[in-house]
């Protein structure tokens, strides 16, 4: 069975964990291929909400074995705490493997990334001040600590004693910190490769074996197409890929080897951080969806921006990721609004322009609004499509039409079962199962 992706179609916070939470009975290996711990997933199960930062969903499935790639950028510290929590909570994670090949962010990276920030104010990326495009820039000037670095110490000190001269130069000469000692780093750094040294292992030769023996893979995106280093409202993205060509790299397969894309959006668009965000609201609708959609940030608990759904970026979103079938949440979240505008097209300096466009053209976008009815009724109990309010299924409708890919399935809260499976289902048959046997 070919490995499925399911990847974030706007600004991250779409929702992708409901998905692989959904797809899990059907998949033996989930499989993060980007980002570190600014991503934040939230799975509710039953009473229970868990709150994961670098384990994949996945840990919260006996029979799911978690891995972080190679792509990932990987605070031990984090890690650790995270394992720390689980198993507190009767959660078993012996089955968690990191890729031995994923870069350290090292603690000189958490305080580059914050000094930068700092010293910008209100002006930098807004970003969640972990460490992650330092860590990433490492790995690119190629003086980056690996995770297998931290199980052998003589190589580590090597690679630290070459690095840390040039990170403290920067930390102390331009934003005035005091320096790291190499004795105290590296004694750290040891003592995380003792902890997790069961778990570094070559990921891509366990993903592979899982496909050679027709195990199904699920590689589970972090952030969102429009914060792709590539892709996205550059400068202001972070510094992986997290659009499906960036599962490739960091997950261990071949484009040849992934059978569907599920891409996974919200019924609106929300943003955390500065950059462009042509139809952000600040009035009355946008408090609505900040309020009722609860949109505060899972790891650094900030509000995110809430704007009108941006169509605009749709088909590049679709085109990019080669999406098969999508997933679109949070449709709840609209009730009780008198209208609701999608945004289909772009004016710039009185001149119509489509995505993509340079970010300062962005900032200046007046967005083209299409306006449709609003419905009052409480969406969270509705299972099937033909339950819903017309007006709200005309909205889904639009949508998908403008994706020009199936809306697979529509989800109406954050409970497994609070989803419609609308069809076609071609694409996604087994999340179909699993939603039947989850509804049954
Ligand atoms: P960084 O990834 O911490 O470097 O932040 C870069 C940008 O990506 C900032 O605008 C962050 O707010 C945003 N970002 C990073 N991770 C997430 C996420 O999981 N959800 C939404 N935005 C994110």
């Amino acid at each position: 069975m070919p490995a499925t992706v399911v990847v974030g179609l706007q600004w991250g916070d779409e929702g992708k964990g409901k998905t692989t939470d959904l797809l899990a009975r059907s998949v033996s290996l989930v499989v993060r291929y980007q980002g570190g711990d600014n991503a934040g997933h939230t799975v509710v199960v039953g009473d229970e909400v868990f709150k994961l930062h670098l384990v994949p969903s996945g840990v919260l499935h006996p029979h799911i074995t978690p891995v972080i790639g190679s792509g990932v950028v990987v605070n031990p510290r984090i890690l650790l705490d995270e394992i720390a929590m689980l198993e507190e909570r009767g959660v078993d994670t012996s089955r968690v493997r990191v890729s031995r090949a994923a870069h350290v962010i090292m603690p000189y990276h958490v305080e580059l990334d914050r000094a930068a920030e700092a010293r910008l104010d209100n002006e930098g990326i807004g970003t969640t001040r972990r460490g992650i495009g330092p860590a990433y820039a490492d790995r690119a000037w190629r003086t980056g600590i690996r995770m297998g670095d931290l199980l052998r110490p003589a190589t580590l000190r090597q690679k630290l004693a070459r690095v840390l001269p040039e990170r403290n130069a920067i930390l102390h000469e331009t934003f005035g910190l005091p320096a790291f000692e190499l004795d105290a780093i590296q004694a750290d750094a040891v003592a995380w490769g003792e902890q997790l040294t069961h778990r570094v292992v070559d990921t891509v030769g366990l993903v592979q074996g899982a496909l050679a023996n027709g195990e199904h893979v699920l590689l589970e995106g972090a952030q969102g197409t429009l914060l792709d280093l590539d892709h996205g409202t550059y400068p202001f993205v972070t510094s992986s890929n997290p659009t499906a060509g960036g599962a490739c790299n960091g997950g261990g397969v071949g484009p040849r080897q992934i059978g569907q894309v599920i891409g996974v959006m919200k019924a609106y668009s929300t943003r955390v951080g500065s950059g462009p965000f042509p139809t952000e609201l600040g009035d009355e609708p946008g408090r609505h969806l900040l309020e009722k959609g609860r949109e505060f940030g899972t790891t650094t608990g900030r509000r995110r921006r809430c704007g009108w759904f941006d169509a605009a970026t749709l088909p590049y979103a679709v085109a990019v990721n080669s999406v098969s079938s999508i997933m679109l949440n949070k449709l709840d979240i609209l009730s009780g609004l008198p209208e609701i505008k999608l945004c289909t097209g772009y004016r710039v300096d009185g001149v119509s322009a489509t995505w993509p466009l340079e970010v300062d053209d962005l900032e200046r976008a007046q967005p083209v609004y299409e306006t449709f009815a609003g419905w009052d009724a409480d969406l969270s109990g509705i299972r099937r499509m033909s339950e819903l309010p017309a007006a709200a299924a005309a909205y889904v409708d639009v949508l998908e039409e403008l994706a020009g890919v199936p809306i697979a399935l529509v989800s109406v809260g954050p409970e497994r079962n609070q989803t419609i499976v609308r069809g076609p289902v071609d694409g996604v048959r087994e999340l179909a199962g699993a939603l039947e046997s989850v509804a049954g």
